[in-house]
């Protein structure tokens, strides 16, 4: 791989059955990047994203992360490799049962040998690297509104010091002015922690001011790929009309 790509995927084929999601996707997501899956619903945007964080088999081609073949790599390696990243799900689900500051603690208890007081001291600060006050470490998520949900489950997702952070759709069912904020959130992460990020969206916002590249997917293909300059000056109407 270039030296700055952080992940590639080649040629991917998914086929469920005799369903055929994905028929040869490829493109590249540099380090440092913002980078977007976009498409229309059922496209395969999730699908892909699970693709690459090893919960999906891809049926050909490859998806490369980290330097590592995620598609061929072995069960120990897929360990050491899951731990270098974070993600928040679409219906970011935090466990109900526990307080934010356990649910934050949780990787660090199974993957490291820190000791309880440092590692409560750490997801403290996950929690203000998020913008939550210290107060909500004791409360528990059914208390918390749904931007503050997907704060704490974006510090969760930051436990281990993820180099990639992968989101699907962040933002959705966010009201306006918290889902502007939690895009603010994401920049300043990959501005301060350098962090390599992958989100799907649809959010036109977040599309707009948030991704420094991204791919349309559509026809089981990579429609485009790049930024929103090289869309708008693309003389394909159909594209040029995907954000409208
Ligand atoms: N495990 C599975 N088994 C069978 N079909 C699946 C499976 N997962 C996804 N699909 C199908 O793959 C297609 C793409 O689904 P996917 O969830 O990736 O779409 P999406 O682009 O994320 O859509 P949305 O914007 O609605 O979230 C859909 O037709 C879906 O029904
Ligand atoms: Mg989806």
């Amino acid at each position: 791989m270039k030296n700055g790509t952080l992940i590639e995927a080649k040629d991917v084929i998914t086929r469920f059955g005799r369903h055929t999601i994905h028929e040869g996707v490829s493109f590249k997501i540099s380090k440092g990047e913002i980078f977007g899956l976009l498409g229309g619903s059922g496209s395969g945007k999730t699908t892909l994203l699970r693709e690459m964080i090893l919960l999906q088999k891809i049926s050909e081609g490859s998806i490369t992360i980290l330097g590592t073949n995620v598609t061929t790599t072995s069960f120990k390696m897929a360990e050491r490799l899951r731990r270098q990243w974070g993600v928040l799900f679409q219906f970011g689900a935090l466990f109900t049962s526990l307080t934010i500051l356990e649910n934050v603690s949780i990787a660090m208890k199974e993957y490291t040998n820190l000791p309880d007081w440092l590692i409560e001291k750490s997801a403290l600060m996950k929690l203000s690297m998020v913008g939550l006050p210290s107060k909500v470490a004791t409360m528990y998520p059914s208390e918390l509104s749904g931007g503050m949900k997907k704060r704490a489950a974006l510090a969760r997702a930051l436990a281990l010091d993820p180099k990639l952070l992968f989101l699907d759709e962040p933002t959705s069912g966010l009201d306006p002015q918290s889902a502007r904020a939690f895009d603010e959130l994401i920049v300043t992460l990959r501005d301060t922690l350098g962090i390599t990020v992958v989100m799907v969206t649809h959010d036109k916002e977040t599309i707009a001011n948030v991704l420094d590249r991204f791919i349309i997917l559509g026809d089981k293909k990579v429609l485009f790929e790049g930024t929103m300059a090289s869309l708008k000056e693309t003389h394909n109407e159909a594209l040029k009309n995907f954000l409208s």
